[in-house]
């Protein structure tokens, strides 16, 4: 079937499933925040290496200063991805940038946790939208640190977190030191979903699968550097949460044309496409299914398959699942 633009992509149910919470603030609510810290706004446009990039995003994450700017940081990432047709949403979230900033009364991961599940719950509520946190992991941090973010994630494993990540430099922490965190994250019922394949080569989603038991990997695109590795991925319907924007300006592909996304759907790779910072590189979401029709050349069919997949590997509850596949036949064949 041909891609046609009259079909709405707002309008096709998704899961934006890889996006970072600080990531995702909005350009306006940063200028406000660093208007108010009389700071110059962190050029977040610019990165021009991964290191980089991190800088940037801890320095726009160091604005949010107060418990309201975290319900507000929280409240707008939602509210974003429900504008964007995303009937579930899953930000990934690290409570240890902020116990001990946030004042006494959030002095805790735990106290940080509980207020972006409240803060992301009820929004999700207002608009009839479903929210789960992914807690992630940093790769800079110790395993221990891991473990004692998995042991938190897994208390609250089925009333606001379903997901259990690992974020940073792929290129210098691989993945096996974290394979404790991961047994405990999964034994909860935790989805693994750790990054890999992305500044790191097939070795890394190698390590994702064997020693994080990673259902959902964050990009993974390299895989497509090893045809058996591929092959693996397709016959275990490991999904890939797929973000091309970032891995243009992060210059994991060279061009928007050698993105792997149409040559790993065509192997049986089941990928999503998600926007993984949107206060950095552009797109949102929808940003991303538009530039997948209008750049990679996929069609309807095909980008409904995205979203069925997003849904389908989401942490999203059952009755949410049954009627947003429904409503994506319906999106299809009106
Ligand atoms: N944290 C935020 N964005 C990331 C990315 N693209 N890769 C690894 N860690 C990240
Ligand atoms: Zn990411």
């Amino acid at each position: 079937m041909p891609s046609s633009p009259s079909r709405d992509l707002a309008a096709l149910p998704k899961a934006h499933l890889h996006l970072h919470m600080e990531g995702a603030m909005r350009p306006a609510t940063l200028t406000e925040l660093a208007q108010r810290a009389g700071v110059v706004a962190p050029p977040v446009g610019t990165s021009s290496s991964f290191a980089e990039f991190l800088l940037l995003y801890a320095a726009a994450s160091a604005l949010i200063r107060t418990p309201d700017d975290l319900r507000r940081l929280v409240r707008e990432v939602v509210e974003d991805a429900a504008a964007d047709g995303a009937v579930w949403v899953e930000p990934h979230f690290y409570p240890t940038r902020y116990a001990q900033v946030l004042g006494p009364t959030l002095s805790s991961e735990q106290a940080v946790l509980e207020l972006a599940i409240e803060e992301a719950t009820r929004t999700a509520d207002r608009l009839g939208i479903g929210c789960g946190i992914m807690v992630s992991a940093l790769r800079h941090d110790t395993p221990d640190d891991a473990v004692r973010l998995a042991r938190l994630a897994a208390r609250y494993a089925g009333s606001g977190v379903v997901s259990f990540g690992l974020a940073a430099d792929e290129s210098k922490f691989p993945p096996e030191p974290f394979a404790p965190a991961f047994t405990v994250a999964r034994d909860a019922g935790l989805i693994s979903a750790p990054h890999a394949g992305e500044l790191a080569g097939p070795a890394s989603v190698y390590g994702a699968l064997d020693a994080l038991g990673a259902k959902r990997i964050c990009h993974g695109v390299r895989a497509v550097e090893d045809p058996a590795l591929v092959e693996r991925l397709a016959n275990d319907g490991v999904v890939l949460d797929v973000c091309p924007t970032s891995n243009l300006l992060l210059r994991v592909v060279p061009s928007l044309d050698e993105h792997p996304l149409a040559q790993l759907l065509d192997a049986g790779v089941r990928c999503t496409l998600n926007g993984d910072d949107p206060l950095l590189f552009g797109p949102g979401v929808l940003g991303e299914y538009e530039l997948a029709r209008d750049k990679l050349g996929l069609t309807d069919e095909q980008l409904a398959g995205l979203a069925r997949t997003s849904i389908e590997a989401s942490g999203a509850p059952p009755a949410l699942v049954t009627t947003a596949l429904a409503d994506m036949d319906a999106w299809l064949t009106p």
